[in-house]
C-alpha cells in the first residue's frame, strides 16, 4: 500500500486574531506547521506531503521543512475543502488511484506518532477512516431559542479530528461530487459520508486540538513541553 499526506494550510486564521496565519505562529519556538510536517515527514510509510498554501503567502519559504524533498506546495482554495481538492488534484500526477491519502490540518501539530500508525493500520481499508474521540459530557441538542430540546445518545458522538485516511480516487470524486451539491463539508468524512462510506472511527488522544482561538497555543505548547520532558 502506497501512503501519501494532503495538508491543507491555506487558511487565515481569523478566530485566532492573530497578526499572521495560525500555522505560522511559533509554538515553543518552532512554526505550528513545522511541528505538524515533522510528525507526517517522520512516517516512513508516507511517501509524500502536499501542503495547499495561499495564494502570496510570504510566511511559507521561511518554514524549516520548506525545501524537504518529500515535501510539495500546491495552491489552495476558497474554502477547506477546496485546497484539500486542488492537493488531491495535484497528487494525482505521480500517485495511483488506490493508494492512500492522509488528509491532516496544519493546525495540529500535536498529533501523536502512535496515533498516526494506529491510523493507517486500523483504516487502510476501502471505507477509509478518522482519528476521532467519543465525547465526554451529556450532549444536547438546543431548540431555536437555545433551549435544551432533547438530550442525545452520548454513546454515539464522537469528535472528528484529523489525519483522516481515504483512497485517492474516492476521496476526489466523493469531495467534488459534494462540493458540486453544495454539501457543506466540514472535513473529508462528511464527503464520504455523503457518498455513502461508512469511514472508521479510530479512537485518538484527545491532546489532538486544532489551533483554533488565542488560548489553543498556549495549550498545545503545554502538549508538546509535557511529550518532550
Ligand atoms: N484551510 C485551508 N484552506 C482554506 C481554509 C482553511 O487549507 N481555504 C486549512 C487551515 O489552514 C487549517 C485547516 O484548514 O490548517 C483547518 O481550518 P481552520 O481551523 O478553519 O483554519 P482557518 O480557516 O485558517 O481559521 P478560521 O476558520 O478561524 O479563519
Ligand atoms: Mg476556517
Amino acid at each position: 500500500m502506497n501512503y501519501w499526506a494532503v495538508v491543507p494550510a491555506a487558511g487565515v486564521g481569523r478566530r485566532m486574531q492573530a497578526g499572521l496565519p495560525k500555522q505560522y505562529l511559533l509554538l515553543n519556538g518552532r512554526r505550528v506547521i513545522d511541528w505538524t510536517l515533522e510528525v507526517l515527514l517522520a512516517e516512513p510509510r508516507i511517501r509524500g506531503v502536499y501542503v495547499a498554501l495561499g495564494a502570496e503567502d510570504p510566511f511559507w519559504e521561511s518554514c524549516e521543512h520548506a525545501g524537504h524533498p518529500r515535501v510539495r506546495r500546491v495552491a489552495g482554495g476558497e474554502e477547506r475543502a477546496h485546497s484539500v481538492l486542488s492537493a488531491l488534484l495535484a497528487l494525482e500526477t505521480e500517485a495511483a488511484p488506490a493508494d492512500r491519502v492522509l488528509v491532516h490540518d496544519a493546525a495540529r501539530p500535536c498529533l501523536r506518532p502512535e496515533d498516526l500508525s494506529k491510523l493507517l493500520e486500523l483504516a487502510s481499508g476501502e471505507a477509509g477512516g478518522l482519528l476521532a474521540m467519543p465525547v465526554r459530557d451529556t450532549m444536547k441538542r438546543a431548540d431555536a431559542e437555545g433551549r435544551s430540546e432533547t438530550t442525545l445518545d452520548r454513546s454515539r458522538i464522537w469528535h472528528a479530528f484529523t489525519p483522516q485516511l481515504f483512497p485517492l480516487a474516492t476521496l476526489r470524486d466523493a469531495l467534488e461530487q459534494a462540493l458540486a451539491a453544495g454539501v457543506a463539508v466540514t472535513d473529508e468524512a462528511s464527503a464520504m459520508e455523503w457518498a455513502g462510506n461508512r469511514p472508521r472511527l479510530v479512537e485518538g488522544h484527545p491532546d489532538n486540538i486544532k489551533i483554533t482561538r488565542p488560548g489553543d497555543l498556549e495549550l498545545a505548547g503545554f502538549y508538546l513541553q509535557k511529550r518532550n520532558a
